[in-house]
């Protein structure tokens, strides 16, 4: 789809154009041949609905590096306003400081997270840019939605730009005990940026409890359950765990063309292997070689063989200037090598590895190709590769594997749950995955798809709407965003 070539149209008087605005790092398009094309995800699915209901306007990078200012475009129903960054923001921003310090700190220091000075500042500027071109675009007591760990000091610098907005902020990855981001130099800045919201919403109920922890140690500010007082001011502070578009998932595990080319994969991978599964973007927190390492012992056992048990490895290349993103594809890659070296047959080898990224049509093919799902983070915010698997299995079987180090975890429970550090006791459990009766595996996932088809994307998206809104307009809000869809 390319975008609409409407000119932007002039601001409101007193504010911008939007009664709705989402600020995050990435805009909710991403370029193709063909012109703009809307992103996958459940941040997108949640909001799309509410932002071309109301007066939608979503501010983020563009991706590239100094690309220069590309003018807002309309698509999709909504403005897109795009924030240019240079080649020294990319590095110092996006690389630096969001991804080699908050990025490996916030998941539990799984890599060891680089404190650079030189990267604050940049982290600062580009956090007002964003801030600067909020303010610019919402109108007049708009509400102002801020995403993830990129963007934590927009919600104080956006609230004394703009003091009649409401303001929410949402961490889509974990937010690290006490102990780990007390590391940090800058924490204090961090927290008082993030105060600045009128709502914190974290994926698990420990995210809220670490933040209302850090609060009451660094700040003046005190907090207990679900808000904080700041100078009078009530920050609530609560989990919102973020989910897929289930019936999207649903519709296309039922198309016929899915089901065959699910037949197919079964076909080409060999009708009586046990098909196991990994989705993941290329990353070290995913735990993919931990996962691989696991398979290793599996067939170095001996009681399974390349004959009977087969991995596809589906890893989505993901910020590939960074070092550490760098080692762990050559990590994974000399992984595979081995392993396929080792135990492979002609004709046969043990792990399928796609370093690319897949359409979802073909994706659901894959779930529903798969016996087993295999998801071994070290540390991941909430994971919904994993919601996704689970609401492709529309015949209840399948066996979701889920490390308990997920967001998801703390709401799937009847998965098989696996500690990833455990390499040996990994392997053990998905053998016993692979033998799981089918009278079992309809048990769990019936539990599993009612779960995840309880609070989709949608009903995120409505929920953080309706507390923004606060106890006056809850219902209200909740209504509308019922209605846009
Ligand atoms: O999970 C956090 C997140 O930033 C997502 O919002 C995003 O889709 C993903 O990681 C990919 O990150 P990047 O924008 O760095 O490619």
């Amino acid at each position: 789809m390319c975008g609409d070539e409407n000119p932007a149209p002039p601001a409101l008087d007193g504010g911008g154009r939007g009664d709705l605005v989402v600020v995050a790092n990435r805009l909710p398009v991403h370029r193709t041949d063909g012109g703009w094309e809307t992103s996958p995800g459940g941040l997108v699915s949640g909001l799309l609905p509410l932002l071309q209901k109301r007066q939608g306007v979503w501010v983020g990078w563009g991706g590239g590096r100094a690309s220069g200012e590309i003018a807002p475009f309309r698509h999709d129903g909504l403005w897109n306003v795009p924030v240019s960054l240079s080649a020294d923001e990319v590095r110092d921003y996006y690389e630096g400081f969001a991804n080699s310090t908050l990025w490996p700190l916030y998941h539990d220091a799984c890599q060891q997270p680089q404190f650079h000075r030189q990267w604050w500042q940049p982290y600062v500027t580009v956090n007002e840019r964003f801030a600067e071109v909020a303010a610019r675009e919402a109108a007049p007591g708009a509400s102002v939605l801020v995403q993830d760990y990129h963007l934590q000091l927009v919600p104080g610098m956006l609230r004394r730009m703009r003091p009649d907005l409401r303001i929410g902020f949402f961490l889509h990855i974990p937010f690290p005990p006490v102990e780990l981001f007390s590391q940090l130099p800058w924490r204090q800045r961090i927290l008082e940026g993030l105060l600045g919201a009128d709502v914190v919403g974290f994926q698990t109920k420990q995210g809220a409890g670490n933040f209302i922890r850090l609060v009451n140690r660094y700040t003046p500010h005190r907090g207990a359950s679900h808000s904080i007082s700041v100078y009078g001011r009530r920050v609530e502070v609560r989990e919102f765990p973020i989910s897929i578009d289930y019936w999207k998932i649903d519709q296309l595990a039922a198309d016929p063309a899915t089901i065959e080319r699910a037949r197919e994969i079964r076909a080409e991978l060999g009708p009586n292997r046990t098909i196991m599964l990994g989705v993941d973007r290329l990353d070290y927190t995913k735990g993919i070689d931990h996962r691989i390492r696991a398979f290793h012992e599996i067939l170095a056992a001996g009681r399974h063989t390349v004959r009977d048990l087969v991995l596809v490895q589906v890893s989505v290349p993901s910020r590939d200037q960074v070092d550490e993103y760098i080692e762990i594809r050559e990590r994974i890659e000399t992984l595979v090598g081995h392993i396929n070296g080792e135990f492979g047959e002609v004709g046969q080898v043990p792990v399928h590895y796609l370093p690319r990224s897949l359409p979802i049509e073909k994706l659901v093919a894959y779930y529903l190709a798969a016996d087993l799902m295999l998801v071994t983070s070290l540390r991941d915010g909430m994971n919904l590769v994993a919601k996704e698997y689970c609401a492709a299995r529309r015949d209840d079987t399948g066996v979701l594997v889920l490390s308990e180090f997920t967001g998801a975890a703390h709401e799937l429970q009847r998965a098989v749950l696996v500690n990833p550090h455990d390499i040996d006791g990994m392997a053990v459990t998905i053998e016993r995955a692979i033998a799981m009766p089918r009278d079992e595996q309809a048990r769990r996932m019936r539990s599993l798809r009612q779960r995840v088809r309880k609070r989709t994307a949608y009903d995120w998206a409505d929920e953080f709407i309706a507390v923004l809104a606060g106890p006056a307009h809850g219902s209200s809000a909740a209504l509308a965003a019922g209605d846009a869809r």
